[in-house]
């Protein structure tokens, strides 16, 4: 048992909400340790579709304890939304735990979102304008506002006192917009002080007494390691640590009691907004495999960019979060492509480069050195085995082991918990 960590191996959306639901049958802990509404994760089970913000895709598990951890920026009136979806879907949230410590979007923080993105022009993120980056960056200046500050309304004041004429200065003097009144901030989360003040607990004696038994705890990673502050494409990332770093540090457990590191990879390559995909397609197979894939955002319904497998993002990946386990998914959309592609290097102004460079303008003039594999041309969504895949789609993922550096224990042929194979029996 033990910790697994989580991560997404690519540009987010690898499949982490479906493999997290998987394995947290067998969880007392499933915990989201930072990011926040930008995130967006689906569950399928039995036919009907989950969709996921905030809280952990642990949560159809009635004895699994869901922990939105202290790494998290939380957007109240979202997770509330989310409470009430899933309370008339009949889900039992009982065991749903938000940490004193994680941090509030507040009204202004996606006003500022939108507002910054327009100001950069041709050079805008593409984020989700949920307000993500500004909470963070407030966190970081000392003038954020924690979920614990619900429960001590006076304080919310008192600091609304001092915060909120900066942010208004910012928001009336620079972008001529509207500002917001100290009143009607407190009225609303007054009301989201009620309403969350059930959930709102330290989870510290809860997570290390889990810890300390060798309980199965899975900290459910979001975003992805590309796109994380400072491992990813900067500027195009978002502002967290979506690394299994960024989720020992969002969880505060720390490294001995990590089991497995498992990282989330799609069979191929996609990314939402903008920044460096090396391997992009943009024509019509491009299109074919969006359709195939059903590669639109779950958060704000955006189209993913797609693009072929990318090894030397798999490599990277693997080193930075230190991956023993990886976990392939949608294998099944590239059952009809007659010929497949993975990119196994960069070639740049006549050098060849194995790994994702730092410096952005460089990974975006790179042209990809392309290694081609047969298809399989046929259905693997019944799979259950390794051994009933095709030849070519084990030779696919074979390759993929050897090139990443890293076994495939974890096979998704569709987005139910029952497509999937399993090559690995202890977790
Ligand atoms: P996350 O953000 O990493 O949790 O991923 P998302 O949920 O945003 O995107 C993954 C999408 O692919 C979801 O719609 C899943 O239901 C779906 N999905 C997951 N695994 C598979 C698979 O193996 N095959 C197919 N066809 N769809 C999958
Ligand atoms: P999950 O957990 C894919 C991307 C945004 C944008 C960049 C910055 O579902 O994998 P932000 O709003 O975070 O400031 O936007 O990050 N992004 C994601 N892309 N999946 C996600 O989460 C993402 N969360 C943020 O599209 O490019
Ligand atoms: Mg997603």
């Amino acid at each position: 048992m033990g910790v697994i960590v989580c991560v997404g191996g690519q540009w987010g959306d690898e499949g982490k909400g479906k493999v997290v639901d998987l394995l947290a049958e067998q969880a007392r802990i499933v915990l989201r340790s930072q990011g926040g509404n930008n995130a967006g994760h689906t569950v399928v089970v039995d036919g009907v579709t989950f969709k996921f913000n905030l809280i952990p895709s642990g949560i159809l598990h009635p004895e699994t304890i869901c922990v939105i951890g202290n790494g998290v920026v939380l957007d109240p009136k979202v997770l509330l939304s989310e409470v009430a979806a899933l309370e008339a879907a009949g889900a039992d949230l009982r065991n749903l735990v938000i940490s004193e410590r994680a941090h509030m979007i507040m009204p202004y923080h996606p006003t500022l979102d939108r507002l910054e993105e327009s100001a950069r022009g041709d050079d805008r993120l593409g984020t989700t304008f949920r307000g993500v980056g500004p909470a963070y960056s407030d966190k970081v200046r000392r003038i954020g506002f924690r979920v614990g500050d619900l429960q001590k309304l006076r304080f919310l004041e008192k600091k609304l006192d001092f915060v909120l004429p900066l942010k208004n200065d910012i928001l009336v003097k620079l972008y001529g917009a509207v500002p917001f009144t100290k009143e009607e901030i407190l009225s609303e989360y007054t009301e989201y002080a009620d309403r969350l003040d059930r959930f709102i607990r330290d989870p510290f004696p809860i997570v290390q007494d889990a810890v300390a038994q060798g309980s199965r705890v899975i900290l459910e990673g979001a975003q992805g390691t590309m796109l994380d502050l400072d491992l990813g494409t900067y500027p195009y990332v978002t502002s967290s640590y979506p690394s299994s770093g960024g989720a020992l540090a969002g969880a505060g457990i720390g490294p001995r009691h990590v089991t497995t590191t498992l990282g989330v990879f799609k069979a191929y390559t996609t990314r939402v907004g903008y920044g460096p995909l090396p391997t992009e397609l943009e024509g019509s197979l491009g299109e074919y495999l969006r359709e195939r894939g059903s590669e639109y955002g779950t958060t704000t319904g955006r189209s993913r960019r797609v693009g072929w497998f990318d090894a030397p993002v798999a490599r990277y990946a693997v080193g930075v979060n230190g991956i023993d386990s990886i976990a392939l998914t949608k294998l099944d959309v590239l059952d009809e492509l007659e010929e497949l592609r993975i990119c196994i290097g960069y070639r740049s102004k006549g050098e060849i480069q194995d790994h994702p460079m730092a410096n952005i303008s460089h990974l975006k003039h790179l042209e990809p050195v392309y290694e081609e594999l047969p298809g399989w041309q046929g259905s693997t969504r019944d799979a259950r085995h390794f051994e009933d895949l095709p030849e070519e789609a084990r030779a696919y993922v074979e390759r993929i082991e050897e090139l990443a550096g890293a076994r495939v224990d974890l096979i998704s042929v569709g987005p139910g918990r029952d497509q999937t194979i399993l090559r690995r029996q202890e977790w």
